[in-house]
């Protein structure tokens, strides 16, 4: 391969990956859907504009010193003549401090819209609580003051649209850190404190974020998705979401609740309005309404249930579901039917 197309090639790959990925991938940095975001965008673009227009001024000088006729040594004044000096003093003291003094005071201004810690004036419910865990988020909903007052879910985080709304954010084991890059900059989660953010969804839809700081094996299968409502839409998706499951009807799916109560599934999850009530994995209520499972790491669907059941190290290896091998075909088929149901 030639050098010229090896050039193009790298050019091309770079070219891809930014754009692809950072700025029309599934988590478009530069397409922010609420004001926070937006003010992040805006300190970026100026930055890379910034950034573009000295990077360009200096390569055409590059090119410039490079290509000029140079002449005779005798031709050349001393290389520190006065309007060498000026070179010099401009280019490698006024400028740098101009940038990077602008760049400097317009980031704390776009901290300063980042209230952190107590907010003096709360935004009003729904108050969220979001806690990560190795290697899942659990989302819970505050509605009310009282201790039951509150709706536990995982992975997929509902907002109203048009509102702020005040997360807290707290971890279970490790640092975490939640990155929706449409929605916020990074916060992260830290063992024994609490963090707090406010975040506004201006345009319903889904909105693709991950966990932004190493966590362990399965970092890169921690994904948040956050799915913006209109703000009827949340209210009837929160008041479905207070229910309990409801008892399946069905009797094969009944079958699959005694599997679920009668094995090791009942230790780690919960499902409201039944005996179980395990901490350690994601609440399974309604199971059945997720876009995906295991974090959003794989579709929600009963080929992929039956396999997370039986086979959930190779799909997500070091997590603490366990390769439940002990069920026959009749016990697992009807598990993942009873699993499905729970809408
Ligand atoms: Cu959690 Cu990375």
């Amino acid at each position: 391969m030639g050098f010229s197309r090896r050039v193009e090639i790298g050019v091309l790959s770079c070219a891809a990956a930014l754009g692809l990925t950072a700025c029309r991938g599934v988590q478009p940095m530069l397409a922010p859907g609420g004001p926070q975001a937006q003010s992040i965008a805006r300190l970026g673009w100026f930055i890379l504009i910034t950034f573009s227009i000295v990077t360009i001024v200096m390569w055409v000088l590059i090119f410039w010193v490079a290509a000029r006729r140079r002449g005779s040594l005798e031709e050349h004044a001393p290389y520190d003549a006065p309007a060498d000096k000026r070179w010099i003093v401009f280019g490698g003291f006024f400028v740098p401090t101009v940038v990077l003094c602008t760049i400097f005071v317009l980031t704390l201004n776009t901290m300063r819209k980042f209230p952190m810690g107590d907010h003096e004036q709360h935004a009003g419910p729904p108050m969220i609580t979001i806690t990560g865990h190795q290697w899942w988020w659990e989302i819970e909903y505050h509605f009310g003051q009282g201790v039951n007052e509150h709706v536990v879910d995982a992975n997929e985080l509902r907002l109203p649209t048009g509102q702020p709304i005040d997360i807290r954010l707290q971890t279970r084991d490790v640092i975490h850190s939640f990155w929706v890059p449409r929605l916020h900059g990074k916060v992260d989660l830290v063992p024994g404190f609490e963090n707090r953010i406010r975040v506004q969804v201006d345009q319903p839809g889904l909105y693709r974020g991950e966990c932004g700081e190493y966590c362990g094996p399965q970092h890169a299968h921690m994904i948040l998705l956050v799915d913006a409502l209109p703000p009827q839409e949340f209210e009837a998706w929160l008041a479905g979401a207070r229910k309990p499951a409801a008892p399946p009807t069905d009797p094969v799916a009944a079958h699959g609740e005694d599997v679920f109560m009668n094995n090791a599934c009942v230790l780690c999850h919960s499902i409201r309005g039944t005996d179980a009530h395990g901490l350690v994995g994601p609440d399974l209520t309604h199971l059945g309404s997720r876009k995906a499972i295991a974090a959003n790491a794989y579709p929600n669907g009963r080929g992929y249930l039956e396999a997370w059941v039986t086979h959930a190290q190779s799909m997500k290896p070091e997590a603490q579901m366990p390769n439940v091998t002990a069920f026959t075909g009749d016990d697992l088929r009807a598990l993942v039917t009873y699993l499905e149901g729970l809408k």
